[in-house]
């Protein structure tokens, strides 16, 4: 089975980690200091903090917009249910802002509507989903116009630019995810990052039980710290993730010419402005036959996934605070849609090739089951490119 994930553990990670273990040094250690250096600089940050997991980034980087009770967040209604939750940790009340089926990130057009209605919005969290860059010119435009602080979920998003930026330089605060399966990883790891040095000071409170240079207690704080040994592996990631993003970028190119006249369905859009890293390749199918696609691909030995199947806000635990289906139409059109096919940087020629024989063969089956449904064309690629 080619898998939609496959995380790289080469000798270098090894080397680093026997370091480690030699050195007893387990807890915090040099390898976190240099990791938070190395990231934060490859990103275009001033500070980086490195944390247990993506979800901590998330949760300390809305205290330190100083999100709390009451506060009202304005977030995507498509993504990993961490971003919302982060919000929740918080008291705050997560408000959904429709997404751009082209792009499946926040609309700045909708999040306007949204920022007109709700008054005093304390924070927007975008999310660069499977790793492109939300429109930020626009989000930029709206921050300075409605003055909220902005927080950047770039948990898929590593080295993703937009206008030659790397994601995770524009906000107040950001936070990326080093899970297993991310284009680079730690395990389980995250890091916050920030061009404010005072809100470098509380984060590293924050993540440290409260605790200040003076070793007093001055704020309420948990225990989120990233471990060395973890470190050494994101210090060994690091300096592979440009070849990484390459090979995805080049895996990407070769899905888009293959695919992009099958009319069974739709590749990914790319803005002109944008680098996309490809954590995820995702393509849109029609909803009546994503659940036979995926069966007919896995059948013949090519793995995928499907993130998300629901809207965060049609989750059981979400419904029950009161949010009702229908809030984000695009958004629950896009899960049904989606389907993220292996794009990743261990994939062989050969693989690729396979992937795309199969990928092709379906236009059979398809054709010979035109009635039950047809890919939903609403999301055309002008001015953007389909090829990278
Ligand atoms: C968009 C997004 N936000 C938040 C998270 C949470 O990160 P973690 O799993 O490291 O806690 C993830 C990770 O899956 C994610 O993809």
């Amino acid at each position: 089975m080619i898998n939609v994930a496959h995380p790289v553990v080469g000798k270098r990670e090894r080397q680093l980690i026997k370091e480690v273990l030699d050195s007893r040094i387990l807890a915090s250690g040099k390898y976190v200091t240099q990791f938070e250096q190395s990231f934060a600089r490859y990103s275009g940050a001033k500070f980086g903090i490195a944390s247990v997991n993506g979800t901590t980034s998330l949760h300390t980087a809305l205290l330190m917009c100083g999100v709390k009770s009451g506060d009202k967040v304005v977030t995507t209604p498509f993504s990993f249910i961490a971003t919302a939750n982060s919000i929740l940790f918080c008291n705050a009340k997560p408000i959904f802002a429709d997404i751009d089926p082209k792009t499946f990130n926040i609309n700045p057009v909708e999040l306007e509507k949204i920022l007109k209605k709700e008054k005093n919005v304390k924070a927007v969290l975008i999310v660069h989903l499977y790793g492109l860059s939300c429109d930020m010119d626009a989000i930029l435009e709206l921050k300075q116009k409605y003055k909220f602080k902005l927080i950047e979920d770039s948990c898929q998003a590593h080295g993703a630019e937009f206008k030659n930026k790397k994601v995770g330089s524009f906000g107040d605060a950001s936070a990326f995810s080093f899970y297993a399966t991310k284009n680079m990883m730690t395990g389980e790891g995250g890091i916050i990052l920030t061009n404010d040095a005072k809100f470098d000071k509380y984060a590293r409170q924050v993540i440290n039980h409260g605790r200040d240079a003076h070793s007093t207690y001055t704020v309420l704080g948990y225990n989120y710290r990233l471990t060395n040994l973890a470190a050494a592996i994101g210090v060994a990631q690091l300096e592979q993730l440009e070849n990484w993003i390459s090979k995805r970028i080049a895996n990407a190119q070769e899905y888009n010419e293959a695919f992009k006249d099958l009319d069974f369905l739709q590749i990914p859009c790319v803005p002109k402005n944008s680098r996309h890293v490809f954590h995820q390749y995702t393509i849109r199918v029609s909803p009546s036959q994503r659940e036979e696609f995926i069966k007919y691909i896995a059948d013949k030995g090519i793995g995928s996934g499907i993130y998300y199947n629901s809207v965060i806000y049609n989750q059981p635990f979400y419904k029950q605070l009161g949010y009702e289906v229908g809030l984000c139409k695009e958004a629950e059109k896009v899960a049904q849609e989606v389907v993220s096919l292996p794009i990743h940087q261990s994939l062989s020629k050969a693989d690729i090739y396979k992937i795309i024989k199969v990928i092709k063969s379906y236009k059979n089956e398809y054709k010979n089951n035109r009635d039950r449904g047809r890919i939903l064309r609403t999301a055309s690629c002008k001015n953007f490119r389909t090829a990278l």
